[in-house]
């Protein structure tokens, strides 16, 4: 048998050469990544046709023979599909997405197909490849979250100077704008787009000419991949970039940051949705009612994105463990990182689909959050103010607005309630004024710093996180 036959049947290993017992069946199915990697397949087509210019260049395939080759390799794709069953259906001895594809090319344009492997090796493919994969991954996060972070704008502008109670340990602290409390969401998602975006930067090179650790054995032109695959250059060292997964470890850490994020949005959804809140009326296209109760209205879908945040940080710690004290350079130990990545890429994809729609039908009760953010003292830290401007000392003031509360939580009444004559009791700064200075609008309005809830500045935060995050961007 000429060595081109031997290794191109049908089934046959990509290493069998020095081996004379075939594999135990059972481990030979259970060490499979095919399973799994056959969604890397427009990975591994576009990175082989990358790595076929730069053996083509290096004098290794003639151009008749390239564009035989490139043609193959659409084919391959082409035939495949994208239909997980398909594909693996296919070819059920693949053991990987790199040997379905030598199999697939053999059958598509023969013998030729295995000059493809010339110069390169698994190791090199399945760091291209995951790269790859997780560029796109980022590019589609990065959409995604800008599509909410605009329903949540939406949201905001639609609630215009409606209010809420913000919270400090879960307790009434201050009134703030509706629009404010929504855009703390949107600056979470901006640095969730940012961590992206900087893990993009840096993972963006091509580690395809690293052989299988030492570096390719032909004089390849490197820069040929890097620049058809969109890398902006080679990776600088051979060892590193055959068994530095940092780009997948970056990428779920930053998902599982973004989970984390999702999950206090989801949480505070679900809790403003209960009768004890009422703050606001969950959607019926993502709730269910209860077999059991046929009053109950469940808030399934942000209890399910509060749970889904746990297997994005379970994927970011699997990572981590893969990693910690694994020497130079390959090991197999690495496959195992690939499910964690395609899994909470589509855990955060499923999430992002739905999250924007969800957040647009979203049903504010603004009386109640109104009566919850102007009930309870809660202007108390605005008519402190109101007695520093005056010239009384903060700590003094604190004191003096406590026995005024006090005096209303004895009474009944709420600090607007109280009459001069009994406020003078306590303090002869306070004069007629006092009253509008501790008006809801005041109250708001005191805070009138960048970053504040004074409501021309969240006004102003509206625009300006529009056009950060806008259409064109
Ligand atoms: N399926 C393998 C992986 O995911 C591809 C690389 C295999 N390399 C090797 N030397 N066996 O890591």
């Amino acid at each position: 048998m000429n060595e081109e036959t031997q290794s191109g049947a049908a089934g046959s290993k990509m290493w069998s050469g020095r081996f004379r017992e075939p594999l135990d069946r059972v481990f030979e199915e259970w060490q499979r990544s095919f399973p799994f990697d056959w969604r890397l397949l427009p990975q591994e087509v576009a990175a082989s046709k990358a790595h076929a210019r730069v053996i083509a260049a290096a004098g290794i395939l003639s151009a008749a023979e390239l564009t035989t080759m490139l043609g193959g390799l659409e084919e391959v794709a082409s035939r495949a599909g994208t239909d997980r069953h398909a594909i693996v259906a296919a070819a059920p001895n693949a053991e990987d997405i790199h040997h379905f594809v030598e199999l697939q090319l053999t059958s598509v344009i023969g013998g030729l197909a295995l000059k493809l492997h010339t110069g390169r090796s698994r190791n090199e493919q399945i760091a291209t490849d995951m790269r790859l994969f997780v560029r796109e991954s980022i590019d589609d996060a990065i959409a995604n979250l800008r599509e909410w972070a605009l329903a949540l704008i939406e949201l905001a502008e639609s609630a215009g100077e409606a209010v809420i109670p913000s919270y400090t340990h879960l307790q009434r602290a201050e009134p703030v704008l509706v629009a404010h409390w929504l855009l703390a969401y949107v600056s979470m998602i901006e640095r969730d787009i940012s961590r992206l975006t900087d893990a993009r930067k840096r993972m963006n090179l091509c580690p395809l000419g690293s052989g299988a650790v030492a570096g390719a054995t032909l004089a390849l032109d490197r820069t040929i991949a890097a620049r058809e695959l969109g890398f902006d250059g080679p990776t600088p060292n051979s060892m590193d970039a055959t068994s530095d997964r940092d780009f997948m470890l970056d990428f779920t850490q930053a998902l599982s940051t973004l989970g984390l994020h999702i999950s206090r949005f989801a949480e505070e959804i679900t809790l403003y949705s209960t009768a004890e809140f009422g703050f606001v009326d969950l959607p019926e296209a993502f709730s269910t009612g209860s077999s059991a109760m046929p009053q109950k209205k469940n808030p399934d879908f942000t209890e399910l994105i509060r749970g889904k945040s746990a297997r994005l940080v379970g994927a970011a710690t699997t990572l981590s463990v893969l990693i910690k004290g694994l020497p130079l350079a390959y090991n197999k130990d690495l496959q195992e990182g690939q499910e964690q990545v395609f899994d909470a890429a589509d855990t955060a994809a499923g999430m992002l689909q739905i999250l924007p729609a969800f957040t647009r039908s979203l049903k504010f009760r603004f009386d109640r959050m109104r009566t919850a953010a102007t009930t309870g003292y809660l202007n108390a830290m605005a008519a402190a103010t109101y007695l520093s401007n005056k010239g009384v000392p903060f700590r003094k003031a604190h004191e003096i607005i406590g026995n005024a509360v006090r005096l209303g939580l004895e009474s009944g009444r709420e600090l607007n309630d109280l009459k001069l004559e009994e406020l003078r009791e306590f303090s002869i700064a306070f004069a007629e004024d006092f009253f509008a200075a501790i008006t809801l609008e005041a109250t708001l309005d005191c805070h009138d710093v960048v970053g504040g809830t004074a409501r021309s500045r969240v006004a102003e935060a509206v625009a300006t996180a529009k056009s950060r995050l806008g259409e064109n961007k």
